[in-house]
């Protein structure tokens, strides 16, 4: 029996080293993940931000940020809950809202890779990227 969970527990690790999540976490270039915020975090990016993630993001990573919003259930994997802290670089958060994370429910925002009608400006994701720092309890 014990031995049996160890060959689980080794399986489900495998599963997730190789997953399109744990994968696309290596794949954002040395440089994107270097890149610092050029947008001034001052109250009207801030207020801008929280209008725009009401309406794009909040379904899926919840209005506090915690991963659990009403689109998220069921979802495999789940958005990351943000409100204990962020292991990501600005650049990093940057980069995942503009290109999506590959084979998960996070999709491009990016002009040319967003549907239609739906791209995101460079100023409006480093402004969200202030606004989802301002998540963090
Ligand atoms: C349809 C659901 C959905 C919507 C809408 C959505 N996301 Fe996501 N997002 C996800 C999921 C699922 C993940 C986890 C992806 C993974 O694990 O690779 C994610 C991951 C992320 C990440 C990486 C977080 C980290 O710490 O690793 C960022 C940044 C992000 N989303 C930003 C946004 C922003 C900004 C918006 C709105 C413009 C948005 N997302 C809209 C589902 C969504």
């Amino acid at each position: 029996m014990l031995k049996r969970n160890v060959t689980v527990v080794a399986a489900l690790a495998a599963a997730y080293l190789f997953s399109p999540a744990a994968f696309a976490k290596a794949e954002i270039p040395a440089d994107a993940k270097a890149m610092e915020n050029p947008v001034e975090a001052d109250d009207d990016v801030l207020k801008a931000a929280k209008k725009l993630y009401k309406k794009k993001c909040k379904k899926c990573h919840g209005s506090k940020g915690n991963g659990k919003g009403p689109g998220a259930k069921d979802m495999d994997p789940m958005p990351p809950d943000w409100t204990g802290g962020i292991d990501r670089t600005d650049g990093e958060l940057f980069w995942i809202t503009m290109h999506g994370s590959e084979g998960t429910e996070m999709k491009p925002w990016m002009a040319g890779k967003a549907k239609k009608g739906k791209e995101l400006t460079d100023e409006q994701v480093w402004g969200l990227v202030h606004y989802i720092r301002s998540l963090v309890q």
